[in-house]
C-alpha cells in the first residue's frame, strides 16, 4: 500500500515501519507544518522553528478537552489529556515524558504540557494569583537562571527539571513541586564561542541604569566570565526587556522585592568576582590581589555579599585544611587562589539555584492532602561538543537511561505481551543500548573512569588522560 499524500498520522499506519519510512513520514508532514505524529500512543514532535500560534491557542484547547485520544490530530495537548482523564477516572498518578537531543523542543513542548493541564485544572479567577499562575510563571524564572545559549540551542536547559503538578479529588491543582537536577556549575566560569553563560547575567547587565549604579556594573563586555566568549546577545531577544519580565514572573511566583534584591546581588557578585586577580605575594607560594581594579571588584563582591573584604580575601588566597589535631591554613599561590575563586563562584551559584527551586516550592505551597498528580519530566538533552566535560557524560548518560526506558515500554514490554497472547507477529529490530548502561554502570567501568585520569602535581587535582574530555 502507498502512503497517503499527505502522510499518516499515526506511524503504525505505515505498511512498513522501518527508518527511511518513519523519516518520510515525517518530512511530509513536516512540509504540511502537521508537527505532531502518533506512534501508537507515543507523541512524536518536530521542531517547526517558528511560532505556530494557531496550534496552541484556547480554541485548540477546548476542543481536545475530553475528546478521545486519536480522534483529532496527533497534539501534545492530546497527551495531557490522556494523562489528566486516566488521573480523574482512574485515580491514577501520570508521569509525561519529553525526550530528545538538545535543541529538539523539550522544554517547549513540556510548557504547552503544562499550559494545558493549568487549562484543565485551573480555578476560575479568583483576588490575587493562582496556583496554576505560580506554577506556570516559575519557568521563565527558572530558564532565566539555569538556561543559556549553546552552540545546539540559544535556550538550552542546563539543568533537568521534574515537576509534579498535585491536584484535589474535584481535579483542580491544588499543588506543585518542582525537583531539578545537576545543574551545570562549569558554566558559570568557563564558556567559549560562541556560546553565553546564564541568560541572568546578561539581563542583569541590560538592567536600568539605576540598578546597574546599585550594584556597580557595566558593559558585559568587562567581566571575564562573559568575555571569553563574543556572543552577548541572542537575535530577536531583548534581554532588557527580559529583565523586566524575569522579575515580573518572580513576583507572580511569589518572591519578595527585598528577595529579589538579594539574588541579583549574588549574581552582581560573581560577574565581579570573576574580576579578581592575583598575583605572587611576597612569601613563597602565596598571592595578593593583582591590582587596584581587582581590589574595587574584591571589595564590590565583599559589599554585595554583605561579608568582610578581609575575610574573603583570606577565604580565596589561603587554604584551610582541619585534621583532628589542628587548623592548618596554607597560602595559596596564584594559579591556585584563581582556580579557588572559581570554585567560590560555582558553588554560590549553584546555591543560589537551589535557593530559588526551594522559594519557588515552598511559594507555590504543596498538597499534602493531594492523592493524584502529574509529573512532566523536561531534561537536558544528548549533546555532544568539539570539548566535552564530566557534565556531558553525566548529561548523555541520563539520555541513555531515558532511551532505555523508552525501549522498556515501546519494544520489550509489548513484545512480551504478543508473546504471551501467542499473537501472531514480526519481530521488530531496535537498538537496545542496555551494553552502553552496563558498560557505565557496572563497577569496573568506575575502574576504568578512575584509571583515565591521573593527579596533577601542583594542584592535587584529578586531570583526565582521555583526550576529549577535561574536567572542569
Ligand atoms: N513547538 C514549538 N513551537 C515553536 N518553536 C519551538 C517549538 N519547539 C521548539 N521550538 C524552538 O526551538 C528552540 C529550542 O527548543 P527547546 O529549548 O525546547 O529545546 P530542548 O529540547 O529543551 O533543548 P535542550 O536539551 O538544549 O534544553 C526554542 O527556543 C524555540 O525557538
Ligand atoms: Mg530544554
Amino acid at each position: 500500500m502507498e502512503a497517503a499524500a499527505g502522510g499518516v498520522d499515526d506511524m503504525t499506519k505505515l505498511s512498513y515501519l522501518h527508518e527511511p519510512g518513519v523519516l518520510q513520514n515525517l518530512a511530509t508532514r513536516y512540509e504540511l507544518n502537521e508537527i505532531y505524529t502518533y506512534t501508537g500512543n507515543i507523541l512524536i514532535a518536530v521542531n517547526p522553528f517558528q511560532r505556530l500560534q494557531h496550534l496552541y491557542d484556547s480554541h485548540m484547547m477546548q476542543q481536545y478537552k475530553g475528546a478521545p485520544f486519536g480522534e483529532l490530530s496527533p497534539h501534545v495537548f492530546a497527551v495531557a489529556d490522556v494523562a489528566y482523564r486516566a488521573m480523574i477516572h482512574e485515580g491514577r498518578s501520570n508521569s509525561i515524558l519529553v525526550s530528545g537531543e538538545s535543541g529538539a523542543g523539550k522544554t517547549e513542548t513540556t510548557k504547552m504540557l503544562m499550559q494545558y493541564l493549568a487549562y484543565l485544572g485551573g480555578r476560575a479567577a479568583t483576588e490575587g494569583r493562582t496556583v496554576e499562575q505560580q506554577v506556570l510563571e516559575s519557568n521563565p524564572v527558572l530558564e532565566a537562571f539555569g538556561n543559556a545559549k549553546t552552540v545546539r540551542n540559544n535556550n538550552s536547559s542546563r539543568f533537568g527539571k521534574f515537576v509534579e503538578i498535585q491536584f484535589d479529588k474535584h481535579g483542580r491543582i491544588s499543588g506543585a513541586a518542582v525537583r531539578t537536577y545537576l545543574l551545570e556549575r562549569s558554566r558559570v566560569c568557563q564558556i567559549s564561542d560562541p556560546e553565553r553563560n546564564y541568560h541572568c547575567f546578561y539581563l542583569l547587565c541590560a538592567a536600568p541604569q539605576e540598578e546597574l549604579d546599585k550594584y556597580k556594573l557595566e558593559n558585559p563586555r568587562t567581566y571575564h566570565y562573559l568575555n571569553k566568549s563574543n556572543c552577548y546577545d541572542l537575535v530577536g531577544v531583548s534581554d532588557a526587556r527580559e529583565y523586566l519580565a524575569t522579575r515580573r514572573a518572580m513576583d507572580i511566583v511569589g518572591i519578595s522585592t527585598q528577595e529579589q534584591d538579594a539574588i541579583f546581588r549574588v549574581v552582581a557578585a560573581i560577574l565581579h568576582i570573576g574580576n579578581i586577580e592575583f598575583a605572587k605575594g611576597k612569601e613563597v607560594d602565596s598571592s595578593v590581589l593583582k591590582d587596584d581594579k581587582s581590589k574595587f571588584h574584591l571589595e564590590t563582591a565583599a559589599e554585595l555579599l554583605m561579608c568582610d573584604p578581609g575575610a574573603f580575601t583570606d577565604a580565596l588566597c589561603k587554604r584551610v585544611m582541619v585534621t583532628p589535631e589542628e587548623v592548618i591554613k596554607r597560602s595559596l599561590d596564584p594559579y591556585s587562589a584563581t582556580i579557588s575563586r572559581d570554585g567560590f563562584a560555582k558553588t554560590i551559584y549553584s546555591r543560589l539555584f537551589d535557593w530559588l527551586v526551594d522559594k519557588i516550592n515552598s511559594s507555590i505551597g504543596q498538597d499534602a492532602n493531594s492523592k493524584c498528580l502529574i509529573g512532566v519530566l523536561d531534561i537536558y538533552g544528548f549533546e555532544s561538543f568539539k570539548s566535552n566535560s564530566f557534565e556531558q557524560f553525566c548529561i548523555n548518560y541520563t539520555n541513555e537511561k531515558l532511551q532505555q526506558h523508552f525501549n522498556q515500554h515501546v519494544f520489550k514490554m509489548e513484545q512480551e505481551e504478543y508473546t504471551k497472547e501467542q499473537i501472531d507477529w514480526s519481530y521488530i529490530e531496535f537498538v537496545d543500548n542496555q551494553d552502553v548502561l552496563d558498560l557505565i554502570e557496572k563497577a569496573s567501568v568506575m575502574l576504568i573512569w578512575s584509571c583515565c585520569c591521573r593527579v596533577q602535581s601542583n594542584t592535587s587535582q584529578l586531570v583526565p588522560i582521555w583526550p576529549k574530555l577535561s574536567f572542569t
